[in-house]
């Protein structure tokens, strides 16, 4: 990445973000949930039909129930707040194109999270236990669990992560 591109605060932010896996005890505002929904909100979707859901979880029985769903127990149990995305199914034109708006709309929530100085880490292993979780937070059927993401202050920053040259990933250039 050159100079120039780091200059700009949204790609330093997309550089930078890390997936936080450990958390202090202190709570995460409701407001910048909230802030941080707006942004995911503001993500693009197919024919903008908007088929992102969300649900916020602090309660800490709930948390202990998630936490018993998936190996990412304590990262479930540790953060400040959870927060579920769903994909609508009543606001569905296209399976495909709406489970890449809801990813989106997550990219979007884990950046603006990052931008406050916040951590959050995308749990997408839980999935392997959505049936029962739909039946825990008692859903209706037109929802569709897509991720959690476990959000709270870092304990740390020493995470670090990797990614394969561009170069490797062009495959082609006509
Ligand atoms: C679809 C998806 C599912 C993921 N599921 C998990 C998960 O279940 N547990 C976890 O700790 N991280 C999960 N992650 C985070 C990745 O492990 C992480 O993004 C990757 O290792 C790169 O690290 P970075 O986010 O710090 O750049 C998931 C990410 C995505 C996009």
């Amino acid at each position: 990445m050159s100079e120039a591109a780091t200059d700009s605060p949204v790609l330093k932010a997309i550089l930078e973000r890390r997936s936080i896996r450990h958390f202090t005890e202190a709570s995460v505002a409701r407001g910048l949930v909230l802030e941080a929904l707006k942004a995911a909100s503001w993500a693009p979707s197919g024919l903008n039909n908007q088929p992102w859901r969300f649900g916020l979880i602090r309660d800490d029985d709930l948390k202990a129930r998630l936490g018993g769903l998936t190996r990412y127990t304590n990262v479930i149990k540790s953060a400040s707040v959870l927060v579920t995305f769903f994909l609508d199914k009543d606001s569905s034109y296209d399976h495909v194109k709406d489970c890449q708006a809801v990813g989106a709309s997550i990219q979007n929530f884990l950046l603006a999270v990052h931008a406050r100085g916040l951590g959050a880490v995308w749990i997408g292993e839980i999935l392997k236990n959505k049936d029962e979780i739909q039946r825990l937070l008692e859903l209706p059927d037109r929802l569709e669990l897509m991720a959690v993401v476990a959000v709270g202050h870092p304990a740390h920053r020493s995470q670090t992560s990797h990614r394969r040259p561009v170069e490797e990933l062009v495959l082609f250039e006509k």
